[in-house]
């Protein structure tokens, strides 16, 4: 049954709320998610809203020693710290970026989009071509920055990962810390038109994740909110 991800779990019953730090310094190696949460946490970053629904990312996610060892490759040197971050999880999921929003992918966007049931008339297709054609100019010629306008798209399908393996009670670490030069040649991503921004890893928190144990630090509200 693959219907609803992120539903799925209330079939299987809700386990009891415990306290949540969405960042772990430190993963348990034997913890392995159960099948339903994996089914789970591949999907939401995929079902993610995107500006016109550009949708222009690709995930590489890695379950296997040798998988995650070829992600692993990327945390030499200053980012060593990251490795184990990487070994110790059950799942990582490489967030990339398309290189370039091409008129072949807008094309299969839109071919998508017609193949789900979203237009009722031609007209409808042809006006969802027009309006994503011109966000998609804006950026690439106008503004000119299709590049960091990719990337927010990217952080959103992050963001909505990060958030659906919260509400599972799946521990995850963000990194940024890595080499994507060396990750994109690992993974044969510039080839592809892709580029590696940002790695997730999956997992069950480990007892000596010191953050875990460590309070939340944020701003005060009212130092970053302004009600009108
Ligand atoms: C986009 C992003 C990139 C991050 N990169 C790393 C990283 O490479 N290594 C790491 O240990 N933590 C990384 N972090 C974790 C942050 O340092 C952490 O979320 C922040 O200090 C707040 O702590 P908290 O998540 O426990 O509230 C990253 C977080 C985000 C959102």
């Amino acid at each position: 049954m693959d219907s609803d991800p992120l539903t799925e779990e209330r079939h299987h019953g809700h386990r009891p709320h415990r306290h949540h730090a969405p960042h772990h310094q430190s993963l348990r190696p034997e913890a392995k998610n159960p099948r339903r949460d994996l089914r789970a946490t591949r999907n939401p970053a995929a079902l993610a809203p995107s500006s016109v629904n550009s949708q222009p990312w690709h995930f590489v996610i890695a379950h296997t020693d040798e998988g995650k060892a070829r992600i692993a490759k990327a945390t030499h040197g200053s980012f060593a710290y990251n490795q184990p971050k990487i070994m110790n999880a059950s799942h990582v999921i490489v967030f990339c970026a398309r290189q370039a929003l091409d008129e072949s992918h807008l094309a299969a966007v839109l071919e998508q989009e017609d193949r789900d049931g979203r237009f009722a008339t031609p007209e409808a297709k042809a006006g969802q071509r027009k309006s994503r054609r011109y966000y998609a100019d804006l950026h690439r010629f106008d503004t000119k920055d299709v590049q960091p306008w990719m990337e927010k798209q990217l952080y959103l399908a992050f963001g909505t990962l990060l958030f659906a393996a919260a509400a599972l009670e799946i521990d995850a670490c963000p990194m940024e810390g890595f080499d994507a030069r060396a990750l994109d040649e690992e993974l044969g991503l510039r080839a592809d038109g892709l580029t590696s921004v940002v790695i997730a890893s999956l997992g069950y928190r480990s007892g000596d994740d010191f953050n875990a144990a460590l309070p939340k630090s944020r701003l005060p509200a009212d130092a970053i909110i302004t009600h009108l």
